[in-house]
């Protein structure tokens, strides 16, 4: 079996208890979007960007049972030849969550700018409100609770568009992923401006 069928197999294996919206297909999604970028930016290595696209998730601190848990992935890679990316591949994952402020090795690799765009993408748009609310509803928190601000009292989804999602457009490192983010930041004020009048609210 070629190295992306077995990445393929171990991501699977290790993403089985995640919500909805970090299933597998999300991986799926993120190597799509990852290749669209960099067809257009060409700026890395297409084998090394649909590997790491492939092993982004499966480490999540979300759903991460006890310690640091890189040891499974650092195995696989020693396993099956990549000890010489196995750094690099890592530090990539570490770097790409948004609530991570620990940066550590290059900040700068390429693969990590279009990777981290790829999956910023996913949580924006239409599927990214498909992905708040599968999240939201996986942690039991409300939808919205109104307080006479725009996203209403936190630990609700509607006020995780306002901590994360409506801030993703400016945050995009490559001027493909930026364009693609303006397009589905547009979808989500929409949505929001819906939601808010069905409500009987103006914000
Ligand atoms: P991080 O970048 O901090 O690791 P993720 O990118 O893994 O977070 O988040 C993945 C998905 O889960 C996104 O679509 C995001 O909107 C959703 N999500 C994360 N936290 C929440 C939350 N508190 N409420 C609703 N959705 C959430
Ligand atoms: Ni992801």
């Amino acid at each position: 079996m070629d190295i992306i069928s077995k990445a393929e197999q171990f991501a699977k294996a290790k993403m089985e208890g995640y919500d909805g919206g970090h299933d597998w297909l999300h991986i799926e999604r993120v190597r799509n979007l990852a290749r669209t970028i960099n067809n257009e930016e060409g700026i890395a290595d297409d084998f090394l960007l649909d590997l790491a696209a492939i092993l982004h998730d499966v480490n999540d601190s979300k759903f991460r049972i006890s310690g640091d848990g890189y040891s499974a992935l650092e195995s696989f890679l020693e396993d099956n030849g990549l000890s010489e990316v196995k750094t690099r591949i890592i530090d990539i994952i570490k770097n790409i969550s948004f609530s991570n402020k620990n940066k550590t090795g290059d900040v700068a690799d390429p693969l990590l700018m279009v990777l981290q765009d790829a999956d910023r993408l996913d949580a924006l748009g239409a599927i990214g409100i498909a992905r708040a609310f599968s999240y939201g509803g996986f942690r039991n928190n409300p939808i919205y609770i109104p307080n006479g601000e725009a996203g209403g009292r936190e630990g609700t989804t509607i006020h995780h568009f306002y901590e994360k999602l409506l801030k993703l457009k400016d945050m995009m490192n490559t001027s493909t992923g930026k364009r693609i983010a303006e397009e589905r930041h547009t979808r989500m004020k929409v949505f929001l401006e819906q939601f808010y009048s069905e409500w009987g609210e103006i914000f």
